[in-house]
């Protein structure tokens, strides 16, 4: 058969990839990296994971290669650890090497690269002081965000009252508890439930959330360029983006009509102050740019998070009534039926305490962390790693590590309690990640978390039409890990 001008080209093509693609193996095992699949080029790895279960099959290679492993997305190593041991000698022990935020381009393409959440160097060591010292004053220790918290939560109670004995799915009540403590500390208001701006930005936030959690938006990390010029669902993310940032525009200008500069009443006020404070510095991180994507990470890091962690609290407890049941057992001894729950209480009620400690490690919100990278040339386990790779700390593994918890896969809140009662903490339960880019919001979120609970569960008892061993707690398969399965609860007074 004869080849012709074109078949022999084709062959040639063929030969020089086959050729190139056994060189570039062959210079990635003399780099002397952490082991992995073998790369396909182009591709990398990705036919070995699947982008609906990504944690799912990083664990998988892990129980192949080992701890420490690499893949590739398309043609640029990342460096995955598996296991608590791991993720601590990297985010604790080598913490000044592994604290960069990796690459996050779904969350660049939003936030720009001002904000906290992905930001480095010294917009992010600003941005991070100011959001944590934002998040003390208005919430952390001080009492006004209890309180803001304890009257939310009475106002969900009370919503849920409204709907009376019937069945319901919570997961829209628990989102508007979660946004309005965020409105509350960002902008100084909550809204009401009917509220239309209150709707409209929740519904922006979360058609973009959704996305971002599709294997679209998993694309789209790994090839940013082709796919965000492509038309398509994702193009909105433009668009609302365009409609959030006139809102807070609009607020900052509100704002900044009634400061009064000795009394900040929100983050706003906290940035407009500093704002005022560093006018004269022209490099200054305090400006519109930074509050707004210091704005949208709050909303981006401070809602889903929580309300799905909640979510899966109901769920839990409607499939274990005898964990409901303790929990009441111990708020009546405890608070009694008509105190308004408090944070103080906490220390006095182990077992509710290590029951959400539980709700938060099997929940696993956040299975793939978010991604590091490493900030120079390093070795670790005895493997090199390049400045500048991508690491990936899968928190799954770590909140389900069979080192520490004697059975991982189920449900117990023993695993959080001494022989005798009392609470008993656990290195591995690490929700919030760990060392200096652990999140920003973790007290914040413990108090919702306790507040929330304890006051939902001293008015009323959860019930569900399924009997317990039909209600399904696993995650919706094919989200990544990240979406509770709906479900319908009711509620009878207590
Ligand atoms: C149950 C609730 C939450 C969970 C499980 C959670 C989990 C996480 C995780 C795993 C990270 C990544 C840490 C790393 O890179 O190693 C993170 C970062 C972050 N979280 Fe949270 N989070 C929660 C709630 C919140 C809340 C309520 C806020 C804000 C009000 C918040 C703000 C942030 C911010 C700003 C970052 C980025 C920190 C940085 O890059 O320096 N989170 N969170
Ligand atoms: C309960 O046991 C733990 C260790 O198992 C111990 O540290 C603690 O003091 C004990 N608490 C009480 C009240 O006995
Ligand atoms: C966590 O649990 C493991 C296994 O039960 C135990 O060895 C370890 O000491 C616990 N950590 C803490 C801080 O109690």
């Amino acid at each position: 058969m004869e080849l012709g001008v074109s078949g022999t080209l084709l062959l040639a093509v063929l030969l020089s990839l086959v050729l190139y693609f056994f060189t570039w193996r062959r210079n990635l095992k003399k780099k002397n990296l952490p082991p992995g699949p073998p790369p396909l080029p182009l591709l990398g790895s990705l036919l070995d994971i699947n982008t609906k279960e990504v944690h799912m099959s990083l664990m998988k290679l892990g129980e192949t290669y080992g701890p420490v492993f690499t893949v590739y997305l398309s043609s640029t190593p990342a460096v995955v650890l598996i296991g608590y041991d791991c993720v601590k000698e990297a985010l604790i022990d080598n913490g000044d090497v592994f604290s960069m935020r990796g690459h996050l381009e779904f969350t660049y393409l939003i936030t720009k690269g001002y904000g906290v959440l992905i930001t480095n160097g010294e917009r992010w060591k600003q941005m991070r002081r100011f959001s944590l010292s934002t998040l003390r004053n208005f919430g952390m220790g001080k009492r006004s965000i209890e309180e803001r918290i304890q009257e939310e939560a009475r106002y969900i109670t009370e919503e849920i009252e409204k709907i009376g004995g019937a069945p319901f799915d919570p997961t829209h009540l628990l989102t508007l508890f979660v946004s309005n403590i965020i409105c509350f500390i960002v902008f100084g208001e909550r809204f009401d439930y009917e509220d239309e701006k209150f709707m409209t930005i929740l519904n922006l936030l979360k058609e973009m959330f959704l996305l971002m959690s599709s294997s679209l938006g998993m694309l789209i990390n790994v090839f940013p360029k082709i796919i965000s010029l492509l038309p398509g669902p994702h193009q909105k993310i433009f668009t609302n983006l365009k409609k959030l940032k006139y809102f807070v525009a609009e607020s900052l200008e509100n704002h900044k009509a009634t400061l009064d500069p000795n009394c900040p009443r929100d983050l706003i006020d906290c940035f407009l102050v500093k704002m005022e404070e560093e006018k004269s510095n022209p490099i200054t991180e305090f400006h519109f740019d930074n509050l707004f994507g210091t704005v949208l990470d709050l909303f981006f890091a401070g809602t889903e998070t929580l309300s799905r962690t909640l979510q899966y609290g109901l769920i839990y407890l409607l499939k274990y009534p005898d964990v409901e049941s303790k929990i009441h057992e111990e708020m009546d001894r405890v608070i009694g039926q008509n105190q308004c729950p408090s944070v103080e209480d906490r220390v006095q009620m182990p077992y509710t305490d290590a029951v959400i400690h539980e709700i938060q490690r099997f929940a696993d919100i956040a299975p793939l962390g978010l991604p590091h990278k490493t900030g120079q040339d390093t070795t670790f386990r005895g493997y090199n790693i390049p400045k500048d790779t991508t690491v990936v700390t899968i928190l799954a593994s770590v909140l389900k590590d069979p080192k520490y918890f004697k059975n991982p896969k189920q449900f117990d809140p023993t695993n959080f309690l001494n022989d005798n009662g009392s609470f008993r903490k656990n290195e591995s339960f690490t929700p919030f990640s760990l060392g200096k880019r652990s999140c920003v919001g973790e007290s914040l979120a413990r108090m919702e978390l306790f507040l929330f609970f304890t006051t939902i569960l001293q008015k009323f008892n959860l019930k569900s039409a399924l009997a317990p061993e039909d209600i399904e707690i696993t995650p919706e398969p094919n989200t990544n890990g990240v979406m509770p399965r709906t479900y319908e609860m009711y509620v009878t007074p207590r």
